[in-house]
């Protein structure tokens, strides 16, 4: 090549880059989210470079007043992304050197995009998982109220999709609380173990001159410098964890949206949603489609297929930096959106929730949902259990033949299959009965439920 190469690194080439890979091997068209985290971590590196008299005090005042115009042109859209200037790192500074000259080419002095692109994703990430945090809290108080309201509701409990017992909504509700609850502290442990702080491991070795990493951490609020250089480059097992986090997150609000869409279907009919959540169909004017469950579940697809994408970029990777941790954004951004937009959506919606309480009554009634409280109340007459089970069998069968349920029996039939049944047995098999009777610690009961709620609203908002 002749002349000067415009390239930042393009003194030993003596070829242009061809000019298709110049476009394949560009990130800007998405690293460019990193612009802001970008922009504080060269703003902390240079301060730290003044400070050992790397630069002087006017070349300082001078990079830090072109970073913060920068800023400004990225922030209103006129700053112009260069995909030949391949990335965040390489454009951002190209501006600044044709902003204020010399002192923009001394501030990559002590530092490589390798240790400045590890530093960037972490502090984004750092910042982005609080977002994250804040959107499980919110969508946990909306849980909370719909619960509060529910407390007395009573609906089957099911496994294998069979009815088994009364539950309340309530209490259902609150198993979803749980759930996210476990997701709001994974995303915590995340955040703390990624902050560590990459920058001075330069390009994978550290660098000879005299920095002060722990300067430069506290300044962006990390924990400590990172102890391994080598390590401090080539690791991504935080955008990693973070991608697990949020595929369990998803899964549960997967499986929430599951049970959304099965209860809004007009073979349950437990509960609407509100209109403005849900689309209507082109050709069948009866239809209201639970768009946004249906969506979220969708949405969790992509969000574990991102996981494993990472996964199989770090796992043939000797040490220390390789290009392919380039291809960590993409999964990581798309993750980010999909799963705050997911639980901004499943927020807005909880609290409109509308149960159908006869409805799921109802459904309680007709499943012999208190088969097992029949049962429990011959083992407290002195049966044992696996002869009640038996007896309780037989009730149900006959109770199947009247087309009756098992309250509807009366004294008499029930006590053809034990001669314990008395009249308090009717107590037993009511369902306000049976779920009110699972009054401990983590039961059913509506009085569990408001303790529950209360205790929850502490939690969240500690
Ligand atoms: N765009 C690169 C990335 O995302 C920045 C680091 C590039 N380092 C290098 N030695 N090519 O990983």
């Amino acid at each position: 090549m002749s002349k000067k190469d415009t390239r930042m690194w393009g003194g030993r080439f003596n070829q242009p880059t061809d000019e298709f890979v110049q476009r394949f091997t560009a990130s800007v068209a998405f690293d460019r989210r990193l612009a802001a985290a970008d922009i504080a971590g060269s703003l902390a590196h240079a301060a730290m470079i003044a400070r050992i008299g790397v630069l002087s005090a006017d070349e300082l005042a001078a990079i830090e007043k072109g970073l913060d115009q920068i800023r400004s042109e990225i922030d209103g859209g006129s700053f112009e992304w260069s995909d030949a200037l391949e990335d965040v790192h390489m454009n951002i500074e190209a501006r600044l050197t044709a902003l204020i000259g010399d002192a923009g080419k001394k501030l990559h002095t002590g530092r490589s995009r390798n240790d400045q692109v590890a530093t960037d994703i972490r502090i984004y990430l750092r910042d982005e998982i609080a977002d994250c945090r804040a959107g499980i809290r919110a969508l946990q108080a909306g849980l909370l109220d719909l619960a509060e309201r529910e407390a007395d509701t009573i609906m089957p409990g099911f496994t294998h999709l069979q009815v088994a017992q009364p539950v309340t909504f309530g209490h259902h509700l609150l198993a979803w609380f749980e759930m996210l609850e476990r997701d709001h502290s994974r995303f915590g442990d995340c955040a703390r173990r990624l902050n560590q702080m990459p920058l001075g491991a330069a390009a994978l070795a550290g660098t000879s001159y005299p920095i002060d990493r722990d300067f430069t951490a506290s300044r962006l609020g990390f924990d400590a410098p990172c102890r391994n250089s080598i390590d401090a480059v080539s690791d991504r097992d935080f955008a990693i964890e973070f991608c697990a986090a949020a595929a369990i997150c998803m899964t549960h609000l997967s499986r929430m949206a599951e049970e959304l869409v099965l209860w809004s279907s007009a073979q349950f009919d437990f509960v609407r949603l509100p209109d403005r959540y849900c689309t209507g169909s082109s050709i069948m004017p009866q239809k209201k489609n639970p768009d946004v469950p249906e969506l979220v579940r969708g949405k969790s697809g992509r969000v574990n297929g991102h996981l494993v994408s990472l996964l199989t970029l770090m796992k043939s990777q000797p040490l220390a930096y390789n290009k392919d941790n380039q291809e960590d954004k993409e999964p990581l951004f798309d993750t980010l959106d999909t799963l705050k937009g997911s639980l901004r959506a499943f927020a807005d919606m909880a609290p409109a929730i509308e149960a159908n309480r006869e409805r799921m009554r109802a459904a309680a009634r007709d499943g012999y949902a208190t088969a097992t409280d029949l049962a429990d109340y011959l083992v407290k007459k002195g049966l044992p259990f696996r002869d009640a089970h038996e007896a309780v069998g037989g009730a149900v069968a006959y109770a199947i033949e009247q087309r009756k349920d098992l309250s509807e029996l009366g004294l008499e039939e029930l006590r053809q299959f034990d001669k314990r049944i008395d009249e308090d047995v009717f107590d037993v098999l009511s369902l306000d009965g049976s779920v009110g009777a699972r009054d401990h610690f983590g039961g059913t009961a509506p009085a569990q439920v408001r303790k529950q709620v209360k205790a929850a609203r502490k939690l969240i908002e500690d």
